[in-house]
């Protein structure tokens, strides 16, 4: 769906890269004819995929780096040695930690180990980046991965859910603040999309297929990561520059149907709804 050398020339970076999501992301951009950097806190893991990608993309290159976000300092010292490369040209914002738990049990190490990668962390990278775009007046892209939780809260995962809604608020404030620097920061927010990492985590009591997923969401299923890594594509190039400040949901409108009053009458069945015009029908007769 698009064509080859879309990033012909352009250098990414995208934090936690070496697997899940921001895997799927890295493979995608670097197929469309970008370089790019991973970084992630497993050097082992970002350096497998790095090869394996660089392997299938003779002649493109993915340099990795490991870092732990939420050390700012540690942050500086990565974006230093990556510009000493050569400048970015856009930073995906993928990496996050989350578990799932009952909020009163929650320490407040706890909260902090969640908001400390994806409120702080996810900052510390945009104002490293961000600063030298705009000394180098380079344009540039910022891509933030949230939830749908950014506009409706989330039970049971309260830090980040609060995390992911302060990024989507630095994504508009941004998006306006640098625009006359050249640099957007647009975001994604993905329904439930089945990785290794996230599922671990956020369905602890489901092994394998989790059928909820089949009934709550009114496309009967769970995301493709393919559809992931197609969406971030089109909102890292620039022939949609115009686009900023915006958080799109990529969910199979999942996170919608619950606002609807009806929303529960999804699973009934023809009959059900032949019966119930024949009630409607009766009751305006009356
Ligand atoms: C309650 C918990 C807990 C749990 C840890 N803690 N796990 N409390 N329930 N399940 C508490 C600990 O007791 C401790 O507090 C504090 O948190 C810190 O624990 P550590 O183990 O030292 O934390 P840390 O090493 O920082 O690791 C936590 C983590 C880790 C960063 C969240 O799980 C991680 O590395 N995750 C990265 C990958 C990830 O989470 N991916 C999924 C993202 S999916 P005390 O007070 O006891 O010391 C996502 C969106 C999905 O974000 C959307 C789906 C729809």
């Amino acid at each position: 769906m698009f064509k080859n050398d879309l990033f012909k020339g352009k250098r990414f970076l995208i934090t936690g890269g070496g697997t899940g999501l921001g895997r799927m992301m890295l493979e995608k951009f670097v197929e469309l004819g970008a370089d790019c950097v991973i970084c992630g806190r497993r050097g082992s893991v970002l350096e497998e995929t790095a090869k394996q990608v660089m392997e299938k993309n003779p002649g493109r290159r993915v340099d990795f780096h490991s870092v732990d976000i939420r050390v700012a300092t540690a942050v500086e010292e990565m974006i230093d040695q990556i510009w000493a490369t050569g400048p970015l040209d856009g930073l995906v914002n993928n990496a996050a930690g989350n578990f799932i738990s009952q909020t009163k049990d929650l320490s407040p190490r706890a909260f902090d180990a969640i908001a400390n990668i994806v409120l702080h962390g996810t900052f510390y990278m945009t104002n490293a980046c961000g600063k030298r775009w705009i000394a180098e007046q380079r344009k540039a892209s910022v891509l933030s991965i949230l939830t749908t939780w950014v506009w409706t809260g989330s039970p049971f995962v309260v830090p980040s859910a609060m995390s992911k809604a302060g990024v989507a608020v630095m994504t508009q404030s941004l998006a306006v603040e640098w625009a006359r620097h050249g640099i957007r920061l647009n975001a994604i927010a993905p329904g439930p999309f089945p990785t290794e990492g996230a599922w671990a985590r956020l369905n602890p009591l489901q092994e394998g297929n989790d059928t909820r997923y089949n009934t709550r969401n009114p496309m009967g299923r769970v995301g493709r990561p393919s559809e992931l890594a197609n969406m971030a594509a089109f909102l890292m190039s620039e022939e949609v520059e115009y686009i900023n400040g915006e958080v799109i949901a990529i969910d199979g409108a999942m996170g919608i149907m619950g606002n609807g009053t009806f929303s529960n009458m999804m699973s009934y069945s023809e009959q059900d709804w032949i019966r119930i015009r024949e009630q409607i029908q009766s009751t305006n007769a009356a």
